[in-house]
């Protein structure tokens, strides 16, 4: 038995794939998740994936006592992979202390408990939100920090200086930073993906969506983009090779192989595709028709953005894997389970 990894936000849709491929690496992983975007079926459906029932404790990250009880129950406890947090856009700019209390005590309370139990490192999920509108495609990490758009986009770059700090500061802990872009798609056996609450904001979730009759069409956000088709780009990245992202993050972290104490990788393809190149293939990959419409443009939308993902390539010897078709199709087998299932 590997070590044993804390997953926070381990119930929601990026954090249950990444126990699995976690667990198929051999680690013992414990989640904690307060449920307030999942559900604790999940757990279920990660042991009917891997064969392995994790630990889990339904506990809020706000909760620092309780936190600490959870590193007290589970001794050893070498590193911590941290998703959980709000991540509603739009929510964010209505509810900016929910956002700015959710995201930024969640990661304070483990920074301050990873010396107090040994913890080595942790994995934060970033995203490339942080470029805003590169002025060099596709992007590297070196790239600028814009100014963040939306109190959501700030929390990831308040809390990336806060772990750069916290280290700086001499903390006996490290850290890698994954910037993702755009992850889609589902588990190929279908029973884990994403799951929107209530009408979704994001891309293929609207897609599937609309495909199985729930929305009545998508309506693509401006057609007047400086791009080759006038729809906006964007690096869509499979959940299962993001995922797969994390736990060679784990293993740099666990086997000391980090160049920095606090390293930061693209996680993307390397390669953008425009809403309606993303529209097509989703119907030739289903065989679905999609009713769509043009719309116009939604409010703080970067017009462009893809990753150069050659570090991590190169440092982590991670790539994507999945090609587009696949990803699509399933987020589509993904969305029939939950009709056969009879949640949506
Ligand atoms: N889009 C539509 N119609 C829809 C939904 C989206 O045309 O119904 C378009 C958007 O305008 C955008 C593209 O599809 O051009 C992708 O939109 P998403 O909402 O799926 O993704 P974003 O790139 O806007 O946002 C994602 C994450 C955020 C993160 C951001 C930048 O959802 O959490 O990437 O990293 F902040």
């Amino acid at each position: 038995m590997k070590d044993r990894i804390l997953v926070t936000g381990g119930t929601g849709y990026i954090g249950s794939h990444t126990v699995v491929e976690l667990q198929n690496a051999g680690y013992e992983v414990v989640i904690v998740d307060n449920l307030s975007n999942s559900s604790a079926d999940v757990v279920d459906n990660i042991e009917a994936v891997s064969g392995i029932r994790p630990a889990f404790e339904k506990l809020d990250c706000l909760d620092f006592a309780g936190l600490d009880g959870v590193f007290a129950k589970y001794p050893g406890i070498k590193a911590i992979i941290h998703f959980a947090a709000s991540k509603a856009v739009g929510e964010s700019v209505q509810k900016p202390l929910l956002y700015y209390r959710n995201n930024l005590v969640s990661l304070i309370n483990l920074l301050e408990l990873m010396p107090k139990y040994n913890v080595q490192g942790i994995v934060f999920s970033s995203s490339c939100t942080v470029y805003g509108q590169p002025d060099k495609l596709p992007v590297t990490e070196e790239a600028p920090i814009k100014k963040a758009e939306s109190p959501y986009g700030n929390t990831k770059q308040i809390n990336e200086e806060i772990i750069r700090d916290t280290v700086a500061s001499g903390a006996p802990v490290s850290a890698i930073l994954l910037r993702y872009f755009n992850p889609i798609g589902a588990h190929p056996s279908a029973l884990l993906g994403e799951l929107p609450n209530g009408v979704p904001q994001n891309l293929v979730p609207y897609i599937v969506q609309t495909a199985i009759g729930i929305r009545e069409k998508l309506s693509i956000f401006g057609d007047d983009y400086n791009t080759p088709d006038g729809t906006c780009i964007r690096d869509y990245i499979n959940v299962v090779d993001l995922a797969k992202a994390h736990v060679v993050a784990i293993a740099r972290i666990l086997e000391k192989k980090q160049k920095e104490k606090v390293e930061v990788f693209n996680i993307g393809t390397g390669h953008g595709l425009s809403v309606l190149q993303l529209v097509h293939a989703f119907e030739k990959a289903t065989g679905v028709k999609l009713n769509y419409q043009i719309a116009p443009r939604r409010a703080g939308d970067i017009e462009q953005v893809w990753a150069d993902p050659a570090l991590a390539n190169k440092e982590l010897g991670w790539k994507a894997e999945t090609n587009i078709e696949d990803t699509l199709r399933s987020a589509w087998n993904w969305q029939l389970k939950l009709r056969e299932r009879g949640i949506q």
